[in-house]
């Protein structure tokens, strides 16, 4: 057999196991009655497969374990925090870093750095808690995403670019003062992991630049985009995954960064920019906020794991074998005719709910009520990506209504195995096959902020 064709596996040996619990249904039912059916109420040691998230979940390396032993724990002027610079320095290509305790730190710190009440910041596709900060901090998100990337059926390979047009009438709209900064993610979490190309990352840096707006990079899943760019975009398939990265940040002026994601890591993250004022003004916040601008919320063995983190995560097999069992998983429910998020997406595979639950209106919750059907069945824990996450629109008090209704099958990075996988895809084979039995939710409890971490449901009768 070709070399080519033959079966490849994960590019690790498995040195240290946690055993995980196989809840019984009696279990699974209380459990999820128990969490308001909504899958973050629920303890992990009831789920068999956690597929709620890719943040914070990877499995590290033996040598970031290694590396965590050498962690200097100065409070101030740590080596570990000169390590982590230098390797963001080295790998991202940016000047300044300011450390912070996760993602939603760094975007605080930048939200309040750079946005004025009354300004816009357009992006591609709202992030929850990036568009919290930038409305905390009194701005107001604008979506520039491509048309398609609101449309769970087109097979358009990079669904993450932004409408430059859409970018132009903004500008000409609110003018560009109003403009701090234009959001590029990548790649794109709530329109199903989809990626940006470097091409239209030029563009919409050459088109910002022209009007001397900044691009800030959501740096969190860059990584991943850089497989699909290699995979996908003409030119780029002998570039090495490294140099991709570096090319696509080297678009921006600054990122920040999730560092649970790509970056390998249990916590931690940071903002970073190639502006000495800026940098300046968002390393006096993180005294406020996050900790000293050398440690930011992160113990310095922290720093020393995300630094080898970050290296690790550029190796070709690394990500290849990471990508690749997403699009594993995403093509064994293709072929079962599920309705999912087509191209399959970096960090997992998005389950269509409207189109897997036509009986349910958008009102009644039909990706929350998803999720817990699953659970339900399995012990897997999902998320949903729709109408709750969305949140309300923050003049009017309506429940934002995003076309994309979805559930989130998120990968954790190195933690899982293809026999795990398709566990999960007989469960969602199984949910499907007897999808008319699902009932739509209540919502019985809603929070301010962020809703849908802390909602509370109740399935309403027939
Ligand atoms: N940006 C993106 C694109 C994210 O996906 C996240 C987190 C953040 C920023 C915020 O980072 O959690 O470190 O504060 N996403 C997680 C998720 C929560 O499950 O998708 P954080």
């Amino acid at each position: 057999m070709p070399a080519n064709k033959r079966t490849w596996a994960e590019p690790f040996k498995i040195k240290v196991v946690e055993p995980v619990n196989i809840p019984s249904p009696a279990t699974r039912e209380r459990a999820i009655r128990e969490a308001g059916f909504n899958t973050f109420l629920l303890r992990s040691e009831d789920v068999y497969i956690d597929l709620l998230t890719d943040s914070g979940t990877t499995a590290m390396s033996d040598r970031q374990w290694a590396a965590m032993m050498v962690g200097d724990e100065a409070y101030a002027g740590s080596k570990s925090f000169y390590r982590l610079e230098e390797a963001v320095q080295t790998w991202y290509g940016y000047k300044y870093v300011v450390p912070a305790h996760q993602g939603r730190g760094a975007e605080n710190l930048l939200s309040k750095t750079l946005i004025k009440p009354g300004d816009i910041v357009p992006g591609n596709m709202y992030f929850t808690t990036t568009r919290l900060h930038q409305e905390l901090a009194g701005g107001t998100f604008v979506d520039v995403i491509i048309p398609e990337a609101h449309d769970p059926t087109s097979t358009h390979p990079f669904k993450g670019d932004v409408d430059l047009a859409r970018v132009e009438e903004v500008i000409d709209l609110y003018g560009a003062g109003r403009i701090p900064y234009i959001s590029i993610a990548a790649t794109v979490n709530l329109a199903g992991g989809q990626p940006i190309s470097l091409g239209n990352a030029r563009a919409v840096r050459e088109l910002a630049h022209r009007h001397g707006i900044r691009v800030i990079l959501d740096a969190a899943r860059v990584v991943e985009n850089a497989y699909f760019i290699q995979k996908r975009e003409p030119g780029f398939e002998d570039w090495s995954i490294a140099a991709i990265v570096k090319e696509l940040c080297s678009q921006t002026d600054g990122c920040t960064m999730s560092a649970k994601k790509d970056p390998l890591v249990n916590i931690g993250g940071f903002l970073a920019v190639n502006d000495h004022a800026i940098y300046e003004d968002a390393a006096n916040l993180a005294v406020i906020y996050e900790g000293l601008h050398t440690y930011g919320g992160m113990a310095g063995r922290d720093m020393e794991a995300l630094a080898t983190g970050i290296e690790e995560s550029l190796h070709e097999d690394h990500i290849r074998a990471r990508v690749g069992q997403v699009l594993y998983l995403g093509q064994k429910l293709i072929d079962a005719r599920v309705p999912i998020v087509v191209p399959v997406g970096g960090h997992g595979v998005f389950l269509d709910a409207r189109a897997f639950l036509p009986h349910v209106p958008q009102e009644q919750y039909p990706a929350q009520a998803l999720a817990a059907a699953l659970y339900l069945d399995s012990g897997v824990r999902s998320m949903e990506r729709g109408i709750v996450s969305a949140g309300r629109n923050k003049e009017t008090g309506e429940e934002n209504k995003p076309k994309l209704e979805l559930v989130r099958l998120t990968i954790p990075r190195r933690v899982y195995t293809q026999a795990h996988m398709d566990v999960v895809a007989e469960s969602v084979e199984s949910v499907f096959a007897d999808r008319a039995s699902i009932r739509g939710l209540r919502m019985t409890y809603e929070p301010k902020y962020l809703r849908f971490f802390q909602a509370r449901f109740e399935p309403l009768e027939l």
